[in-house]
């Protein structure tokens, strides 16, 4: 897919998510394909005021692959001069506005999912942001605000004028955050009228489903987002069975090393994160394993025998013992053929 000057080879994308796609996850997720990979969503005012804790949110590593800078913000202006400073970090390849977010206190700011309601603001914040940046200027939004109430149609058009390089629409109604059927029939149908690339979202958590909703719906590309939670490699088997080849089996053996590699690069990224905090004795190695707690639940939801592992998350609080607690469980599971 051509975004303005850049190029991005797999239409396969891994959609921005709070609280999980940090560099150390964006980067294991690369290890097996994907095309754009979103930071986590940081607030341009916070970024303005040079808040330690936002600009971390920014973090990326020198072996992932390309990312797009994912902000949240009302003002034109705002956004515009935070486009500019993500910019001239020189460690992104496209700027993201994120016009979906249901979350209340973001949706009470007039951003988010807020600006819906307005498309007219969504133009003006694309229309600002591209005049500050030279890189290409994305849109991530949604269907709608409230259930069956399509705005789709008005904010495609906004962002096609106002100069966006492409759009990913999540097919939810904000009112639903990320429960409900998804409907592809609107996406589809902004696809087809549409002259800038327009990618679907929603309930991807195979690899198959990916491959089917890009084709049926003649989509640039889908974003997977909590489909590649504890399944990395989704983007390889999707980009296989785009190709018309099949899947690779994995063996035990490359969970427990991807596992491995995805805590041993979140240590890293909360060593970073222990600079920026005010309060001292923040421990990155406990950090880490309390945060790889929801990656680790999704690692293992395949795997037999670890009902008792599960209830004891609370007791993993160390890397050590995380991996203790994987070497149990594949030691329980049949052996492999
Ligand atoms: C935990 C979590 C955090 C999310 N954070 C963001 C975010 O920061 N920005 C955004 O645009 N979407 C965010 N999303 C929405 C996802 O990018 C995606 O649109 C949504 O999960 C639908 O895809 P799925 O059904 O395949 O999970 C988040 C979703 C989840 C589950």
């Amino acid at each position: 897919m051509q975004l303005g000057k850049l190029t991005i080879d797999s239409p396969f994308w891994l959609a921005p998510m709070a609280g999980y796609t940090d560099a150390a996850f964006r980067s294991v997720c690369h290890d097996f394909g994907g095309g754009l990979f979103y930071n986590e969503v940081a607030v341009a005012q916070g970024l303005i005021r040079d808040s330690r804790p936002s600009w971390h949110l920014l973090e990326t590593r020198d072996d992932e692959g390309p990312v797009a800078g994912h902000i949240y913000g009302g003002e034109p202006d705002v956004m515009a001069t935070t486009a500019a400073m993500i910019e001239k970090t020189g460690r992104f390849v496209a700027i993201d506005i994120n016009a979906g977010c249901p979350v209340r206190k973001i949706v009470a700011k007039g951003a988010g999912a807020a600006l819906i309601r307005t498309p007219e603001t969504i133009g003006e914040i694309i229309k600002a942001v591209c005049s500050a940046v030279s890189l290409p200027v994305l849109l991530k939004t949604r269907i709608g605000f409230e259930q069956d109430c399509s705005r789709i149609t008005e904010i495609a058009q906004a962002a096609e004028e106002a100069g966006a390089a492409a759009i990913a629409i999540h097919g939810r109604y904000a009112a639903r955050q990320h429960r409900g059927p998804v409907d592809w029939e609107q996406i589809r149908a902004i696809k087809a009228r549409s002259t800038i690339p327009v990618l679907g979202n929603g309930g991807l958590f195979t690899a198959r489903e990916a491959v089917d909703r890009l084709t049926e719906n003649g989509l640039d590309g889908v974003l997977i987002a909590r489909g590649a939670v504890g399944n990395p490699w989704i983007f390889e088997d999707a980009e296989r069975l785009w190709r018309g080849e099949p899947v690779r089996e994995r063996s035990l053996a490359e969970l427990r090393s991807v596992i491995e590699t995805h805590l041993s690069r979140l240590v890293e990224l909360k060593v970073k994160e222990a600079r920026c905090r005010r309060r001292s004795g923040f421990d990155p190695d406990r950090g880490t394993a309390l945060h790889f707690r929801c990656h680790l639940i999704q690692y293992l939801s395949g795997l037999a025998d670890w009902v008792d592992i599960r209830r004891s998350m609370n007791t993993l609080t160390s890397t050590t013992r995380i991996m203790q607690a994987v070497d149990t469980v594949i030691s329980r599971q049949r052996p492999e053929r």
